[in-house]
């Protein structure tokens, strides 16, 4: 720990410096005089330290952990950060820290200039290309990070949307690092792109400096040094990761029903149905209307016989009637957040007249906690998974949408200080009711619209309400890619886009494109009309069709990402240059992406598009294929490729094996014994690898080694596997069926496998001649 002697009013801050697991400098500047606000639950635990070593000399403190290590100097303050001996990060050298502690100014701000750096990618949510553009020039604002409720947002905008995640890449085609600035109050971010350098200028309404240094070298080792500190999503249930069926709202048991009917009806996969406000009486969250659904029960037993799960929502606003057991119990523990005199704040949101929960209240989080048991919901049961919407929070009669800073949270915060955690911390605790619903042994499933960093280990997320627009599909790829590299990688639009009607050409672009990201839901407004797939002509069902087949047949492959997310760290869906980076071309490519690191996307954003001109990767040595036109494209750039209206381009990459089940299904639950049918992308050398992962899909066994991680290998035209986790074992219900094996010059093979196991024990070696 340092001093830090402030010139212009002779105040002493203390920085300390720490250094963390994984090449992470931490530094922490704090006003010992005045108590201010930081947010250790957005970490994952209290991060592993490691030891420094520290050299003083007169103006300087030299500071080294591995590869990395730091330059302090004094007077004026200021740090220079290198990974291998290379400057990365130039801290303060503009001068602008600002660390204000006025009764009503509490500002931070700090400068970096990212030298070589080219590129600036992260900080979401922001309907906004994936590289960030420079600020202050042409009339663009600063970044702003500041949740709230922007029905209908712009896009190309670095407006404020309902999200907010402080962590900032600084890329190039030689180097990567990045910052994660830990606050959880508003915060605005300038952006300069340099050509040979990236600036940031950061600023914050309230809180402490907390910043964390993610050294690099590359983006994905940044990547996973974020997660390292606030953690990975826990690997999902099987079912989320398959096709949602939503609509605001199913406004009956009988309607929800007959469109699962509709859906098995037409062969559309569905795994499941999900209830908006409507489920509710008068949006009394925890009560349902039983006009509308009599027996919620019997509604859920019925999904459950085809493996289908209900989703509800559950909004952070609880509406201001005494005699509603939610709000007597809240109103008389002190549970809801305050006007400075003491009263409970009362805003409007779907109920009416609300007050909003006090999610820093850890007796208010618990007791919210608690109303997610199977006693304490009525009707509730263990295929119910939960949905925590207009948590930014949505508060219609103020400002912007949402709460005044000046109201009072627990322990004295201001709501100036914790805006940015409130849906977070909102997903904490319906994640911690789910846990003990289930004993902790079943994984829960939650989505929010409100997210801050550190909500991937409890939530996933959607973007919100989208126009049903071709400039909002786009916009959806790009929001999605940002948040993955920041931590939240369980990503989606509202397919079709959430308000108005949406053409028929763009709904099947919109099918096509979202069964390649991570989270896949249909969901739309009300008073529109309605789209459900089967509502369309036979010659546009196959469309929908195909495209979530497609989905069903990759969710093995989907699953083993998961699985590797929660492990490593990397994205489930990551922007091309994440592998590429040495590519100058992929620097600013967001119109595709790569799932995992084998499959590339691109799809189809334009109206009557005959053609797409795809990018591919790797140089002449990589090979991409396309299977439905039993074709490879080389590595070596833009190629214009023909599109038909029922096709995706999605390639994958030469030298990857690819489990799938393509046996179309109602729902993934049906699939859990079919074989996988495995593909084989030979490269140059005529050898792939590829892994699978599977366990039973939703429970927490795989934590205690009942899953198994598998890998194929094709090498010297022999096919084989072994367990990767050796000390792991479980009995997959699958065996493999079959075995393509495609190579540049066009063979393709199919061999039968006589339906061969998976587990521990399976090894084999089989000639494929
Ligand atoms: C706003 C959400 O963004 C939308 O998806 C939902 O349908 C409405 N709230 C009603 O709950």
């Amino acid at each position: 720990m340092v001093n830090l002697l402030n010139g212009e009013d002779g105040r002493v801050l203390q920085l300390t410096f720490t250094g963390l697991e994984g090449g992470i400098f931490r530094i922490f500047i704090d006003d010992p005089t005045k108590r201010r606000h930081s947010v250790p639950e957005a970490l994952d635990g209290e991060p592993e330290t490691v030891p420094i070593s520290v050299q003083y000399t007169a103006n300087e403190i030299n500071v080294s952990s591995g590869s990395v290590s730091a330059v302090l100097y004094s007077k004026p303050f200021k740090a220079n950060i290198y990974n291998e001996g290379v400057l990365i990060n130039e801290i303060n050298s503009q001068g602008k820290l600002v660390f204000k502690s006025e009764a009503d100014d509490e500002a931070i701000a700090l400068d970096f200039v990212f030298p070589n750096a080219q590129r600036a990618y992260g900080i979401p949510l922001h309907a906004e290309r994936l590289s960030l553009r420079t600020t202050g020039v042409g009339g663009l604002n600063p970044y702003r990070l500041f949740n709230v409720d922007h029905c209908c947002y712009a896009v190309d905008s670095q407006d404020p949307l309902y999200g907010a995640i402080p962590v900032l890449y600084a890329h190039s085609t030689s180097v990567s690092s990045g910052i994660f600035w830990l606050t959880a109050s508003q915060t605005f971010v300038d952006i300069t792109n340099g050509g040979n350098y990236v600036g940031a200028h950061i600023i914050s309404e309230s809180g402490v400096i907390d910043l964390f240094i993610l050294p690099g070298p590359t983006l994905a080792a940044s990547a996973r040094q974020y997660t390292k500190i606030t953690g990975t999503a826990p690997l999902p249930p099987y079912f989320a990761i398959a096709h949602h069926q939503s609509r605001y709202s199913y406004r009956s048991q009988r309607d929800l029903l007959n469109v699962v009917e509709e859906f098995d009806n037409h062969d559309f996969p569905v795994d499941v149905m999900w209830l908006d406000i409507d489920y509710t009486d008068a949006y009394k969250y925890f009560t349902w209307n039983y006009i509308r659904f009599p027996q919620p029960e019997i509604m859920q037993q019925t999904l459950n016989e085809t493996g289908r799960k209900l989703v509800v929502i559950i909004d952070p606003h609880v509406k201001v009637e005494e005699g509603y057991f939610v709000y007597d119990t809240a109103n008389a523990n002190g549970y809801f957040v305050k006007n400075p005199d003491g009263s409970n704040f009362e805003g409007y949101c779907w109920p009416g007249l609300s007050s909003y929960w006090d999610f820093n209240n850890p007796h208010a989080l618990s007791w919210y906690s608690s109303l997610y048991s199977l006693e304490n919901f009525p009707h509730s049961t263990d295929v119910m998974f939960i949905w925590n919407d207009m948590n930014e929070p949505s508060v219609f009669d103020q400002d912007e949408q949402t709460m005044p800073n000046y109201l009072v949270h627990y322990d004295g915060w201001l709501h100036r200080d914790v805006h940015n955690m409130y849906g977070f911390m909102q997903t904490k605790g319906t994640w911690d009711g789910l846990m003990a619903r289930m004993n902790y042994q079943q994984r829960p499933f939650i989505l929010t619209r409100s997210h801050f960093a550190g909500s991937q280990r409890f939530t996933a997320l959607w973007t919100g309400d989208n126009l049903a627009t071709w400039e909002h599909l786009k916009v959806s790829f790009s929001m999605c890619l940002s948040e993955a590299l920041a931590g939240m990688s369980f990503c989606g639009a509202d397919i079709g886009g959430f308000v108005n009607d949406v053409e028929t050409e763009l709904l099947e672009r919109w099918y096509q494109a979202g069964a390649w990201l991570p989270f896949y839901r249909q969901h739309s407004t009300t008073n529109i009309n309605r789209r459900e797939p089967y509502l369309y002509s036979e010659e546009v069902q196959v469309i929908f069709r195909k495209a979530l087949n497609a989905r069903y047949a990759h969710l093995p492959y989907w699953y083993t990402i998961w699985f590797e997310h929660e492990r490593y760290g990397d994205p489930v869906i990551r922007p091309i240059t994440y592998h590429y980076a040495q590519d100058p071309n992929v620097l600013d490519i967001d119109d595709q992406w790569l799932l995992g690191k084998d499959i590339l996307i691109h799809p189809v954003i334009q109206a009557g598009a005959q053609t797409v001109t795809v990018y591919f990767p790797g140089g002449a040595n990589e090979y991409w294929f396309d299977l439905e036109h039993s074709r490879a494209y080389l590595g070596t750039g833009y190629t214009t490729i023909s599109v038909t209206r029922d096709f995706t381009p999605v390639f994958y990459r030469g030298g990857s094996i690819i489990a799938r089940k393509d046996t179309p299904r109602a729902s993934s639950a049906l699939t859990h014994q079919d074989p996988f049918s495995i593909y084989i992308f030979l490269d140059s050398n005529n050898q792939a690898v590829g892994n699978l992962y599977c366990d039973d899909n939703q429970s927490f066994d795989y934590r205690s080694k009942k899953y198994i991680y598998y890998q194929f290998t094709y090498s010297n035209n022999v096919f084989s596997g072994r367990s990767i986790d050796e000390d792991a074992d479980f009995n997959c219900l699958s065996t493999i069926g079959n075995v393509h094996v495609y190579s540049l010059s066009g063979t393709v093979r199919r061999v039968d496998m006589n339906k061969l196991d998976i587990n521990v024990n399976s090894k084999f070696e089989i000639p494929l001649l």
